[in-house]
């Protein structure tokens, strides 16, 4: 899969997940540009431009990141947002500040950095979002988390709606668990092998950035691995 110097803009991308996606775009040929909240990785990154101290959930520092990212790659064809974070806690005993976080960490930083992008997006430019196989239906202890990345589901197929005239396609992905090293720590006694990888996830995005997901808009698409 060729992305032929696609100017690609990663947020979340010194996480797990998305320092994988980055390596992958930039294998597949893209020029990248990685946003994150803290200081970007000190190895691995070398190739893609880092934007760091980013709180992507306040609108100014949104606006002002993806345009340093347009300026970096000399223009901006697609937005990855991969910014998240996840939090079990029961509604008994639990605080409305973890449905606040998730909110703005889920949802907001997606909603903001889109907005910043759709300033830089041409036609046949790429949004595509993150959210969760696990918020296809809630569960105990994960309410908060759910009702983020439900946010996130019903976000991509309003963009996606709004953005069909301009020729932007707007697309999700929902992860059931990804093997991770905080996910193997906390599940050690898991069957790691049925989790999805962070490469299998990262080709699936590298497939929706490339030219032959043209047709594909509003999508929510489940990468389940065999859980
Ligand atoms: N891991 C899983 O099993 C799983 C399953 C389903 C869905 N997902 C989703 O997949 C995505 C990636 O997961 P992951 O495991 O790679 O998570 P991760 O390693 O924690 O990476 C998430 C990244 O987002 C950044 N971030 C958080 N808040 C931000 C903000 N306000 N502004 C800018 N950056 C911010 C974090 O930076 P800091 O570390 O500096 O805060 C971190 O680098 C997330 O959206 C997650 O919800 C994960």
């Amino acid at each position: 899969m060729q992305l032929d110097k696609l100017r690609v803009a990663i947020t979340g991308g010194f996480g797990s997940l998305g320092k994988t996606t980055v390596q992958a775009a930039l294998d597949a040929g893209a020029r990248v540009a990685a946003i994150g909240r803290g200081d970007p990785p000190t190895e691995g990154m070398l190739r893609a431009t880092c934007i760091g101290g980013v709180d992507l959930a306040d609108a100014q520092q949104a606006k002002k990141a993806l345009a340093a990212a347009a300026e970096a790659l000399g223009g901006l064809d697609a937005l990855v947002n991969i910014a998240g974070t996840f939090r079990y806690e029961t509604l008994a005993g639990g605080s409305l500040d973890t449905w606040d976080l998730l909110y703005r960490i889920n949802l907001r930083t997606a909603v903001a950095a889109s907005q910043a992008a759709l300033e830089h997006l041409p036609a046949g430019g790429r949004i595509i979002n993150i959210g969760a196989a696990s918020a296809l239906k809630g569960g105990a202890g994960v309410g908060a988390y759910t009702a983020s990345k439900s946010g996130v589901m019903r976000f991509t197929e309003a963009l996606a709606e709004e953005l069909k005239d301009r020729d932007i396609t707007v697309n999700a992905l929902l992860p059931s668990i990804l093997d991770t090293p905080p996910n193997r720590a906390d599940m050690p006694n898991a069957d790691f092998t049925q989790w999805v990888k962070p490469q299998q996830l990262a080709d699936v995005i590298v497939f929706l950035l490339s030219k032959h997901s043209s047709a594909i808009t509003g999508a929510l698409i489940p990468v389940m691995g065999r859980v």
